[in-house]
């Protein structure tokens, strides 16, 4: 898959994947200090949510920790355990743990019934082709395997997108912080997709 994703771009992945998914750890820390935290309310104090919040943010910082490596072709021609030990990480990260969580977490997310509907549609996107390069692999079925798992990582990335263009979308194009985050609930993921749709057309060309 080297033709997949040029160095320098490989570089900028294992940059946001490391900044990004070392992120929650702030809520392990210092929660009441983040907005997000104060923005929703009785909730923080709810187990279910807490539950379903701190498995999605630490399964998610997980995957977007371990992710990257999987597109390093030295990892894979030279240390084949190693891929494997991490890939199983990265697939038990999301399905137990990022995706599910993050499906509850999507049902009161901020902004209402369109936010939630994009972050949901996210989750269920997310489980499903981290699942299907699972069950490729267990198949050896290394094509499909490697589509899949393009796609699973363009959707963990949602988590990176979200943050860039969330500013944009306040700061550069003024939007009610309300409605930025509603678009953002689906910017952060649309984009991503159709971008690992054509890396896999790329490579199958
Ligand atoms: C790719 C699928 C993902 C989905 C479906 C998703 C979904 C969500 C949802 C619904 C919320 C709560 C929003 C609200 O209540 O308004 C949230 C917040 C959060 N998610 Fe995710 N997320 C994803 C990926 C990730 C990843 C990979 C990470 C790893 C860092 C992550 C870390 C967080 C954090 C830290 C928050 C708290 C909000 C903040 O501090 O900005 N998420 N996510």
């Amino acid at each position: 898959m080297s033709k997949t994703i040029a160095p320098a771009y490989r570089i900028l992945l294992a940059f946001f994947g490391i900044a990004i998914g070392l992120y929650p750890v702030a809520y392990l820390t210092v929660p009441a200090a983040i907005p997000f935290w104060s923005s929703k309310g009785g909730l923080t104090s709810e187990t279910w949510w807490l539950t379903a919040f701190y498995a999605h943010i630490l399964g998610g910082g997980v995957a977007l920790l371990v992710g990257w490596t999987q597109f390093l072709p030295r990892l894979r021609a030279h240390r084949i355990a190693l891929h494997r030990l991490l890939g199983k990480i990265y697939v038990a990260a999301i399905l137990l743990f990022g995706a599910t969580g993050g499906f509850a977490a999507a049902l009161v997310a901020n902004g209402g019934f369109p936010s939630a509907l994009g972050f949901g549609s996210l989750a269920v996107l997310w489980f499903f082709c981290t699942l299907q390069a699972y069950r490729s692999i267990l198949k050896k079925d290394i094509e499909q395997h490697k589509a899949w798992m393009i796609r699973s990582y363009a959707l963990t990335f949602a988590a990176v997108t979200l943050r860039l263009w969330l500013p944009l979308f306040t700061a550069g194009f003024r939007l009610p912080f309300e409605q930025a985050y509603v678009a953002v609930a689906w910017f952060c993921w649309v984009p991503n997709l159709i971008v690992g749709e054509y890396l896999v057309w790329r490579e199958r060309s």
